[in-house]
């Protein structure tokens, strides 16, 4: 990336869709290499040096970046492989106030689906990014509509999701991406923040999952999909990242999927689990301003060297919630730039 281009530049012309929370951030990390980039994001196997060494590169898929597109070609695209549209269906997102959660609900609307955001935050303001992509949702023909909630209030969640599937007789899919992570040694953890690590990230999640099922079960729902969304920490221990109740959370949520998938196939609902790698967002932003070493060492322990950004998950949402995987259930997709594979 030219020494010329000023910050500013950076952080539009690479990190677009990022909230201005992320953005310097992640302007931060792409100057951490700019030593051998070029003045625009080029795919990375063109930047990477002959030697071994590991950098911290920036995200080539914006390139491609789908939400980008106009409108005729996201239909051409539907049109070419009609078995990814999503059209007229109702799906829930948990966590879709903003995030992972957000960036997945955005591509679920794009390809064509009623999408019901649930979230712990405040009602989105005008000028936030959930209300852009809302109104880009009523451009689509479609709508994003948001419910505050507490994954972990059963009741409030039963009567939100009762009621979203009254209001659109039908319910077809659900991503549940509400999450929290929390790092502190494990001779330290306190019972409390476990319980809640828990009670979030998996009694949430499988209530969330109970109350979609429930209706998809009540309005005999043909072809129901969930996306659990796991993390490749449920499959390992991340070197250097010391979050234990973290890790066995979403080891949780990739056993519970098997066994939600186990029990409601036999209603036409598959149920699998997305586990990504590390990905640029809130969660993990403040990791990086209070421990900058991460910024390379992250990247330097996956086989692609880099981190990933949210919308490198959109056409997973898609697949897995659509009948593009009719097939797949009890099944943990993992996305994370071979960090598992090593
Ligand atoms: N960021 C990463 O590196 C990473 C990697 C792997 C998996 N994940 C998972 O992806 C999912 C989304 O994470 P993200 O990175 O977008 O983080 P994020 O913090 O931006 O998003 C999480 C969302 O969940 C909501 N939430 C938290 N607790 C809730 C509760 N009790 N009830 C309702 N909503 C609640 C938050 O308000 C937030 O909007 C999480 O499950 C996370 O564990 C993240």
């Amino acid at each position: 990336m030219s020494k010329l281009m000023s910050k500013t530049t950076l952080t539009t012309a690479v990190v677009p869709r990022l909230t201005s929370q992320l953005r310097p951030v992640a302007t931060a990390l792409l100057i951490t290499h700019s030593h051998y980039s070029s003045p625009v994001p080029v795919p990375i196997l063109r930047l990477r040096p002959a030697i071994s060494v590991r950098s911290f590169h920036q995200s080539p898929p914006l390139y491609n970046n789908p939400s980008s597109s106009n409108n005729a070609h996201q239909q051409a695209s539907t049109m070419t492989l009609p078995e990814f549209s999503l059209k007229d269906r109702v799906i829930v997102v948990s966590g879709g106030g903003r995030g992972v959660g957000l960036t997945q609900a955005e591509a679920l609307l794009e390809a064509g689906a009623i999408v019901h955001a649930l979230d712990l935050l405040p009602e989105p303001t005008a000028d936030s990014e959930f209300t852009q992509i809302a109104n880009k949702a009523a451009s689509l023909g479609t709508c994003l509509t948001y419910h505050r909630v507490d994954v972990r209030d059963q009741p409030a969640l039963n009567t939100i999701v009762a009621g979203i599937a009254d209001k659109h007789g039908r319910m077809d899919g659900l991503i549940a991406a509400a999450g929290i992570q929390q790092e502190t040694p494990a001779l330290e953890y306190s019972r409390e923040d476990s319980d809640k690590m828990l009670g979030v990230n998996v009694t949430g999640v499988f209530m969330t999952a109970q109350a979609v099922a429930r209706q998809m079960i009540r309005l005999k729902t043909k072809n129901g999909s969930m996306v659990l969304i796991g993390s490749m920490s449920g499959t390992v221990a991340n070197r250097g990242l010391i979050c234990p109740a973290y890790n066995a959370s979403k080891a949780a949520v990739i056993q519970l999927a098997r066994n939600l998938a186990a029990e409601w196939g036999e209603h036409g609902i598959r149920v699998n689990t997305l586990s990504p790698g590390y990905i640029v967002t809130a969660m993990t932003a403040g990791l990086f301003e209070a421990f900058p070493e991460r910024k390379t060492d992250w990247p330097n322990a996956n086989m692609l060297g880099r981190l990933s950004y949210p919308h490198e998950y959109r056409g997973a949402a898609v697949f897995l919630l659509s009948d593009a995987s009719s097939f797949m259930t009890g099944a943990d997709l993992r996305i994370d730039g071979g960090h598992c594979a090593w």
